[in-house]
Formats: C-alpha cells, sequence, structure tokens
C-alpha cells in the first residue's frame, strides 16, 4: 500500500493521480490528509482516504498503518514543517513502515536558503530514525513563477533579486511523476535524487513571456532589501516578505541550480519547457498577486 501525506494539495493530488496512471489499483492508495471531506473525489474514484493531520498526532500511527510506501510531503508553513515531519517520521516509525520517501528541497546539503533549514533538518530526522528512506530533493515549482506573473504584465517587469541566477525549476507534474516512479520501483532505499527541470534566469523567462504575449517585458534586479520592502508593501507580512527575498536572492548563490539528470531519467522523457509552462499558465490566466506560500 502506498500512502501519500499532504494529498489535498497540489502535488500531492498529481501524485495520486500519477500513480493510477501507472496502473497502481486505487485501493492500493491511501490519501492521508488533514481533511477528508477535500477529497471525496478521490474516495469516489476508490483510493482509501484516511485522517492525517500533522498536528494531530493520534491521527498519524492509524493513518499509515499497513504502509509499505510512504510519501511524506510537507506541510506550507515556515517553522512549522519540521516539528510537523519529526511527528509523522516518528509516526511512521511506530507503524513500521517500509519505506518513506521524503519531498523536500533541491540542494538541501549545500543549500543556504533559510527556507531550506527545515528541510536539512527533516532528512537528518529520517535518517537517524532507522527507518529505509529515499530522498526526492524538488526544485523549485515552475509554477511559481509562471502563475504569478500578474504585476509583470501590468507593469512590463518582473522583479526580484535572483541576478542572474540559474534556476532549474521543474513543473509540479514533473515532479509528481518523477515520485510516482519512485515510489512504483523497487530498490529506492537510500537513494537521494536531486529534482530539476532546464535551468532559465529571471531573463529568460521575461523574454519568453515578451515573446508570447507580445509585450515588452524586462527583468529588473533589485537590491535584496528594497525587494523585501516591495513585497511587504504588496501586503504581505513583514517576516514572509524578508524570506521571500532571500529565497529570490538565494539564486545568486547557485542554490535553486542543480545539473542533475535524476528528473528527465524517472519519468523517462524531458522535463516541460519553461515556453509550455508559460504558455499553460497564460492560458489560465495569471494570478493578479504573488501567491503568498513558499
Ligand atoms: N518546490 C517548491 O518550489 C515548493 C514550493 C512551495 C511549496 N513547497 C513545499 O511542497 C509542499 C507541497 O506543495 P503543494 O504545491 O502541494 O502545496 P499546497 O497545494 O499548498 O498543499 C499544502 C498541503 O499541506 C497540507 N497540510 C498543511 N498543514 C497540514 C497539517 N497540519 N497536517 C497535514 N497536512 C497539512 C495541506 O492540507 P489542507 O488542504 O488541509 O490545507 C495541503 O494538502 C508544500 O506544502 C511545501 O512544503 C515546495
Amino acid at each position: 500500500m502506498i500512502t501519500i501525506t499532504a494529498a489535498t494539495g497540489q502535488y500531492g493530488r498529481l501524485v495520486i493521480d500519477e500513480l493510477l496512471k501507472r496502473g497502481v489499483p486505487a485501493s492500493g492508495i491511501v490519501a492521508a490528509v488533514r481533511d477528508p471531506a477535500k477529497v471525496t473525489d478521490l474516495a469516489e474514484r476508490g483510493v482509501q482516504v484516511r485522517e492525517a493531520d500533522y498536528d494531530r498526532p493520534e491521527t498519524l500511527v492509524s493513518a499509515f498503518t499497513g504502509t509499505t510506501t510512504l510519501l511524506l510531503i510537507p506541510g506550507a508553513v515556515f517553522g512549522q514543517r519540521y516539528p510537523q515531519m519529526r511527528r509523522a517520521i516518528a509516526a511512521a516509525a511506530e507503524a513500521c513502515v517500509g519505506l518513506v520517501a521524503y519531498a523536500g528541497f533541491v540542494n538541501t546539503d549545500t543549500s543556504t536558503l533559510r527556507l531550506g533549514e527545515e528541510h536539512k533538518q527533516t532528512e537528518q530526522e529520517l535518517r537517524s530514525s532507522g527507518l529505509p528512506n529515499v530522498m526526492l530533493r524538488n526544485g523549485a515549482y515552475t509554477e511559481m513563477y509562471t502563475t504569478t506573473l500578474g504585476p509583470a504584465l501590468e507593469q512590463g517587469a518582473i522583479i526580484g533579486s535572483f541576478g542572474d541566477g540559474k534556476i532549474s525549476a521543474a513543473t509540479r507534474a514533473d515532479l509528481a511523476a518523477a515520485a510516482a516512479a519512485v515510489l512504483t520501483s523497487d530498490d529506492q532505499t537510500g537513494k537521494v535524487y536531486e529534482l530539476g527541470g532546464t535551468a532559465f534566469t529571471m531573463s529568460d523567462l521575461a523574454a519568453e513571456v515578451s515573446r508570447q504575449t507580445g509585450k515588452p517585458i524586462t527583468y529588473q534586479d533589485l537590491p535584496v532589501d528594497q525587494y523585501a520592502k516591495i513585497l511587504a508593501g504588496a501586503g504581505l507580512p513583514d517576516a514572509f516578505a524578508d524570506l521571500l527575498a532571500d529565497t529570490s536572492l538565494a539564486a545568486t548563490r547557485g542554490d535553486w541550480y542543480t545539473d542533475s539528470t535524476d528528473l528527465p531519467q524517472l519519468i523517462g522523457r524531458p522535463s516541460t519547457p519553461l515556453a509550455t509552462a508559460v504558455a499553460d499558465a497564460l492560458k489560465a490566466g495569471p494570478a493578479p498577486t504573488l501567491d503568498p506560500r513558499s
């Protein structure tokens, strides 16, 4: 039985879709979620739905019972991820889960990202738990950049502190396909996958958006303090604006870049090109404001 936590989320749902596409029977998949009412569609498709709230540890052991392979997807709140993952790992050990896959962040060993700290702690916790484990170090979601183009389209500029930093972003769907490949393959214990797509800079993104929209759009690089102020001025809480600006600056330190070919190898095809991700986002209509998740 394969159990996916945080399965109401965008990435978790895509992983379940990919497992079903790969022929895993729905009855062999558990969607472990905080709120079962959000996944009645999955229950209708025959997927087992169990309550699993990282903040209510009493729900976790029963959610993981009978699991051969568990995909642990962290929650979205900075500062809570590590304590939540620690509880989930303890529950996985108690439930004698066969293999735990952790959906972390690219370059965990070397990353200077403040956002990366909890992923480092979680990987360490998982290793010292003695549970067989595999690390899925996800690169930045391409959608973080392509679905937040509203202000750039209005103002003619993408702003940030990315410099010329290369970002090996990948779509959620590609990363989910890679996860499904790992979850359904033998001999995964001890493996570490660095999952990134073809790298681009923010100038590349601006050029692609210009090309597709016919509007002149440039990338405007800003000092990190100024970028944080602009984010705060757009309504983000100060601490979160600082964190997001640091996340942007981290591109200049190489934190978002990988030359690993793990992603195309796992999915058996090249990763989705930036041009396709931009076209999909423009078709869907970019959100007018920043995505407040991290
Ligand atoms: N690689 C990247 O670029 C990147 C970017 C952003 C985030 N991330 C990380 O990847 C994760 C998955 O991404 P996503 O796009 O699927 O995020 P998402 O759509 O925001 O989903 C977050 C998921 O976390 C669940 N969750 C929150 N608190 C929980 C709790 N206490 N117990 C159990 N589940 C809880 C949510 O459940 P509810 O539906 O009940 O709220 C939801 O299913 C994020 O949570 C974040 O840690 C990675």
